[in-house]
C-alpha cells in the first residue's frame, strides 16, 4: 500500500456540512481497494471530542496561527485520521465555518490556512515514521497547502480537488504576513485575485494536477458562466484539470439492508417506506400522484426557488412533495407557506435518517441546481429506485439518462433532465414526469433501470488512482 495525505475541513461519521464530507469519509476505503492508503487529516472541532479517540501525539507547536496546537493520531472505523488540534481556531460554538450570528469568523482565512500549513508540514515528514507519497487537498481550506511547498522550494506531489468552486477563501492583502504568504506570490499569475488573496487559486496554481467530481462540471468551469471568476487560471492548466464522478459509499446507502428503511430489493418491495414517508410527512394516502422529495441545502445553488413556481403543476396533478433542508430565511419561509397544502409536507431542518426513508419511500427525487458539481441525492434516489428528476448541468448530466422516447425504447432511462434550468423547464419536466407515473409499466422500468445504475466508488476510485500514481510516479 501507498501512503497518501488526504487534507480536509469535514468528514463523515465525524462532521458533516454537505457533500465534501460523504466524498472524504469514503474515499479513503475505496483508495484502500487501489492499493492506496490514505491519512486524513482534518481539524479537531468539538464535534469530534466523542467520536475520536485521542492516540498518540505526532506533532507539535508552540504557535500555529496565534497559539498552540498539536497533531494526534485517531482511528475511527476504518479511518486513519490525523486530528488537527488547536483550540483557538477550532473550539468554537456553532457551524464550522459561520460563527453563531450565521456570518464567517473573522479569523476564518486563518483557521484553514493553518489546516493547510500543518499539511504542509506533514508533507514535508513532520510526522515520524511516516511521509506521503502524495497529497490531496479537497477545496479552498486545503488550498494554501501547495503554496506552502512552493515557498518552501519542495516539491511533494499534490491533488487539489474543487468539490465546489463558489466558495474560494477571500482574504484582503493585510493577511499576507498572518496568513504566512510570501509577498511575491501576490500577483494575477499567483494567488491574487482583483486586489484580494484567493486560497482557492493559489492551489489552482500550485498544485500538481486539479480535479473536480463530475466531467461536465470540469468542463463547465472553463467558462464564464460557472467558472466564478478562475475560468481563466483553470484554462491555462486544463491540460492538468480532470473531472472524476464521486460515488456513494454502498455499504451505508444499501436499501437491502438499511437500519433506517424497511429493506428492499426490487422497486415492487417500495410500498412500506412509502406509506411510512406519506405518515412522516402527513400527506394524502388517497393522492395518485407521484412524491416527489428533497433532500437539500436551501441555497441559491439548489435552484429551488424554481420549484416554488413549478410547484403548481405537480400539485395539480395529484402529485406530493415531501422537502427536507434547511439553509437561506427566504426559502425556508416559501416551504413553510405553501406547507399548508393537503399535499405538500416540509421539514426544516437537518435528519440523516429521515433522508434516509425519503429515497426509499419518495418516488421521484428532485435536484433542480443552477450549478451542482456533482451532486449525490440523485445518486441515492438512483439507488432507491426514486427517479431522479435532475437539471442538466454538471454532475447531474453526468448520472443521469434522461428519459427520452430513444432512450425508453432501448430501456436505459433512469431519470428526467431539465433544461434550461427555470421554472417553466421545471414544470414542464414534472407534469412529464406525471406521465410516466400513471404508465405503470414504463414506470416499473424506470425505477427498474436506476436501481440497477452502478453508483459505488469503483469506476472512480480507479480512475483517482490512476491520477495519483501518474502524479506520484
Ligand atoms: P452539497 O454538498 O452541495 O450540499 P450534495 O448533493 O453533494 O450537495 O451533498 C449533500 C449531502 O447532504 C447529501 O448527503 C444529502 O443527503 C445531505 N443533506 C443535505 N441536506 C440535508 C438535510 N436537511 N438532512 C439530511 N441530509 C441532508
Ligand atoms: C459540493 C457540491 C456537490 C458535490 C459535493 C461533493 O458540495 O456542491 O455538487 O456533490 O461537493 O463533491
Amino acid at each position: 500500500m501507498r501512503p497518501a495525505l488526504s487534507v480536509v475541513s469535514e468528514c463523515v461519521p465525524l462532521i458533516k456540512t454537505g457533500g465534501l464530507a460523504d466524498v472524504a469519509g469514503a474515499l479513503p476505503g475505496a483508495m484502500a481497494g487501489e492499493g492506496w492508503a490514505l491519512r486524513t487529516l482534518i481539524p479537531f472541532y468539538p464535534a469530534l471530542e466523542d467520536k475520536a479517540p485521542r492516540g498518540d501525539t505526532v506533532w507539535r507547536a508552540d504557535d500555529l496561527f496565534g497559539g498552540p496546537a498539536e497533531v494526534f493520531e485517531s482511528q475511527v472505523g476504518a479511518l486513519d485520521l490525523l486530528c488537527l488540534d488547536a483550540p483557538h481556531l477550532y473550539t468554537r460554538a456553532g457551524n464550522i465555518y459561520l460563527a453563531p450570528d450565521g456570518r464567517d469568523w473573522p479569523d476564518y482565512a486563518e483557521r484553514f490556512a493553518a489546516l493547510a500549513w500543518v499539511g504542509a508540514e506533514i508533507a514535508l515528514g513532520a510526522v515520524p515514521k511516516w511521509r506521503p507519497d502524495l497529497v490531496h487537498m479537497h477545496d479552498w481550506q486545503a488550498a494554501l497547502l501547495p503554496a506552502y511547498l512552493a515557498q518552501a522550494g519542495i516539491e511533494v506531489p499534490t491533488l487539489l480537488t474543487i468539490h465546489n468552486i463558489a466558495f474560494q477563501g477571500l482574504a484582503g492583502p493585510e493577511k499576507l504576513g498572518a496568513l504566512r504568504l510570501a509577498p511575491e506570490g501576490f500577483n494575477p499569475d499567483g494567488f491574487e485575485f482583483y486586489g484580494r488573496i484567493n486560497m482557492l487559486k493559489a492551489g489552482i496554481v500550485n498544485a500538481s494536477a486539479i480535479s473536480t467530481v463530475s466531467p461536465t462540471y470540469a468542463e463547465e468551469l472553463l467558462s464564464p458562466a460557472y467558472g466564478m471568476g478562475l475560468e481563466g487560471i483553470l484554462q491555462a492548466r486544463s491540460g492538468d484539470l480532470h473531472g472524476i464522478l464521486n460515488g456513494i459509499d454502498t455499504d451505508v446507502w444499501t436499501p437491502d439492508a438499511d437500519p433506517d428503511v424497511a429493506t428492499f430489493k426490487t422497486p415492487a418491495e417500495r410500498g412500506p417506506n412509502r406509506a411510512a414517508l406519506i405518515k412522516a410527512f402527513e400527506l394524502d394516502p388517497e393522492a395518485k400522484g407521484p412524491i416527489a422529495v428533497v433532500v437539500s441545502r436551501l441555497t441559491e445553488q439548489k435552484g429551488l426557488d424554481l420549484l416554488l413556481g413549478a410547484l403548481p403543476v405537480l400539485l395539480e396533478r395529484g402529485g406530493q412533495l415531501a422537502l427536507l433542508g434547511s439553509g437561506a430565511a427566504a426559502l425556508e419561509d416559501g416551504f413553510r407557506r405553501i406547507a399548508s397544502h393537503p399535499r405538500v409536507g416540509v421539514r426544516i431542518g437537518y435528519d440523516e435518517a429521515l433522508s434516509h426513508l425519503m429515497f426509499a419511500g419518495g418516488d421521484a427525487v428532485l435536484v433542480p441546481s443552477r450549478f451542482e458539481p456533482c451532486g449525490l441525492t440523485q445518486l441515492y434516489g438512483l439507488r432507491y429506485g426514486a427517479v431522479p428528476v435532475v437539471a442538466r448541468t454538471g454532475g447531474l448530466a453526468d448520472t443521469v439518462i434522461h428519459a427520452n422516447a430513444l432512450a425508453l425504447r432501448a430501456g436505459v432511462a433512469t431519470g428526467l433532465h431539465v433544461a434550461p434550468v427555470t421554472t417553466e423547464a421545471l414544470a414542464r419536466a414534472l407534469s412529464r414526469l406525471c406521465d410516466l407515473y400513471a404508465d405503470r409499466a414504463t414506470w416499473r422500468q424506470l425505477q427498474t433501470n436506476a436501481m440497477a445504475q452502478p453508483v459505488g466508488w469503483d469506476a472512480s476510485a480507479a480512475q483517482y488512482a490512476r491520477l495519483y500514481t501518474d502524479l506520484a510516479g
